[in-house]
């Protein structure tokens, strides 16, 4: 890193072990999205760079990481986990520098990483095949072999958390990745390169190339030949163009894509807990994260209370610089984030729900020209309405009322997606019965957000395709070898006769 009189300058390239000069790509400026200036210059790689980084990345995979044993592969990660830690305080003021998330979230959020990092390690050498009973004439078994080279591809909203659900499991199955962060926030990954290189990483087991998506690194790296799998965080959208493009090589693919969760607050719940876990999954990350309880389904004995409550903690929340320690809730990531979440706040107006606080940007003052929002709240909901049925990617909570428990379930599976969904009830039959029936993979039982590195996180239905987390991710960065010797070392000739 080097600090120009203005910009702070990460003008390298990570690639096969060498802090490069891009090659077909060129700098792009971060914006510090609090003040809507640069504050950051940055390389960024072109197609001939991901070229590049996925042979650094195949030569890793066939050189000394691809032959190095598991128990090896997991002394280096946790070499690297401890560095994560040591810097991890740096890393939550560079991220938040980057997107705008509020220091307080991101020191919490990459604080978990090193132990992720940890836990990662520790499966290194356990992804054991089995035996296959059949007869005595041979004896079958299978080997657990790591995909090979993986295309990484993560969003704005969380680099360092979408990098970490990627590359943990990834190095843990001995596969070999080139990283491809978010043009919005590049900087904290570029960071990591630093850290694999201290750790001792052989070149080219890791390569970090920011980029754009379309018509760029992202592009090239969906439809290199040499890249095996991409695992993607993003938008549904962007998925399909993928999932096309990544079909002439047969890649494989996990993809994490958001979802519209449904958040559903029983009258018989612990109403405190409750609206402590709902405004803060509704408001989190300036409402940019996949797992945002945006829909909040309230049963009707309580909903005018709720709406009141969820309207006094709004006023509550501190929106400001996010590098202040009071900050509760920094800008939107980015211009055009701000203008997709203003708009739908335009659409839910339009469409007949009530907008009961917030709904406007914040500026002037220390918002200055920074993309900030006022945390906003829509009643009377109706789940047709577009703000119920779209991510919407912001700060936007709608409270929609419901009757009864039948009522809920329906509403709540309503929906294209299937990421997450919480639910409160003191009754815990209701919460078996309820839960048991919600069609999302990550399902809250009076808590919300808790998301760890070994509890299998991902989608049903448009929220995505696999896991990331628990060891259900390692699964898919692993192919099954079977194989099959025989204890004979006998073949019939089939056309002897
Ligand atoms: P996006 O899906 O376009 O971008 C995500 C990543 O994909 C970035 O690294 C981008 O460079 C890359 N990318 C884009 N097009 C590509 C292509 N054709 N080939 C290869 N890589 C490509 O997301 P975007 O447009 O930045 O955000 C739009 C909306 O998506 C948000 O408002 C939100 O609703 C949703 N989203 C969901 C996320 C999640 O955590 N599941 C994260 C980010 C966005
Ligand atoms: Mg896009």
């Amino acid at each position: 890193m080097l600090k120009s009189d203005r910009l702070t300058c990460y003008d390298h390239l990570y690639i096969g072990g060498s802090w490069v000069a891009p090659e077909d790509g060129g700098f792009l400026e971060s914006i510090d999205p609090s003040t809507g200036r640069p504050w950051a210059r940055v390389a960024f790689g072109g197609p001939g760079d991901i070229d590049r980084a996925v042979a650094a990345a195949r030569a890793a995979l066939n050189g000394p990481w691809g032959r190095m044993p598991g128990h090896e592969r997991a002394a280096l990660l946790r070499k690297f986990a401890d560095l994560y830690a040591q810097r991890a305080a740096d890393l939550a003021v560079l991220e938040t520098t980057d997107s705008g998330r509020a220091l307080r979230e991101s020191r919490a959020d990459i604080g978990g990483h090193t132990y992720g990092y940890h836990w990662w390690a520790s499966l290194a050498d356990k992804h054991s095949g089995r035996t296959i009973p059949f007869d005595d004439s041979v004896h079958a078994f299978t080997t657990r072999v790591p995909v090979g080279v993986v295309g990484a591809i993560t969003p704005w909203n969380v680099p360092l958390m979408a990098a970490a659900w990627k590359l943990g499991p990834a190095l843990a199955a001995g596969c070999t990745v080139v990283l491809k962060p978010a043009e919005q926030t590049p900087v904290t990954s570029l960071e990591l390169g630093k850290l694999f290189d201290e750790a001792g990483f052989p070149p080219g087991v890791v390569n970090i190339v920011p980029g754009y998506g379309k018509d760029g690194a992202g592009e090239r790296l969906v439809t290199h030949p040499g890249v095996d799998k991409i695992a993607f965080t993003g938008e549904g959208a962007t998925a399909k163009v993928i999932l096309r493009a990544g079909a002439d090589t047969m890649k494989r693919f996990t993809f994490e894509l958001g979802g519209k969760s449904p958040h559903i607050i029983f009258a018989d719940a612990d109403l405190e807990q409750a609206l402590n876990a709902a405004t803060n999954s509704a408001w989190t990350l300036c409402g940019q994260s996949c797992a945002l309880g945006s829909r909040v389904l309230v049963q009707r004995p309580i909903y005018d209370q709720v709406v009141a409550e969820f309207a006094r903690r709004a006023a509550q929340v501190r929106v400001g610089p996010p590098l202040d320690e009071a900050t509760h809730m920094g800008p939107q990531a980015h211009e055009e984030q701000l203008a997709k979440t203003l708009s739908y706040i335009d659409i839910g107006r339009a469409d007949g729900a009530e907008l009961v606080t917030g709904g406007g940007r914040l500026s002037g003052g220390v918002h200055g020209d920074g993309y900030f929002v006022q945390p906003t709240v829509f009643a009377n909901v109706s789940n047709e309405m577009r703000i119920a049925r779209e991510e919407i990617f912001g700060p936007v909570a709608a409270l929609i009322p419901f009757d009864d428990e039948e009522q809920a379930i329906a509403i709540a599976n309503d929906t294209a997606y299937g990421l997450t969904a919480g639910l409160w009830t003191q009754d815990i039959g209701r919460g078996h019965r309820v839960s048991s029936r919600i069609r999302a993979g990550m399902v809250w039982v009076n808590t919300y957000r808790f998301i760890r590195w070994s509890t299998p996180y991902g989608g049903f239905k448009g929220s995505g395709w696999g896991r990331e987390n628990g060891i259900e991710a390692l699964d898919s960065y692993l192919e099954t070898r079977t194989t099959v010797v025989s204890t004979t070392g006998r073949f019939p000739n089939a056309y002897a006769n």
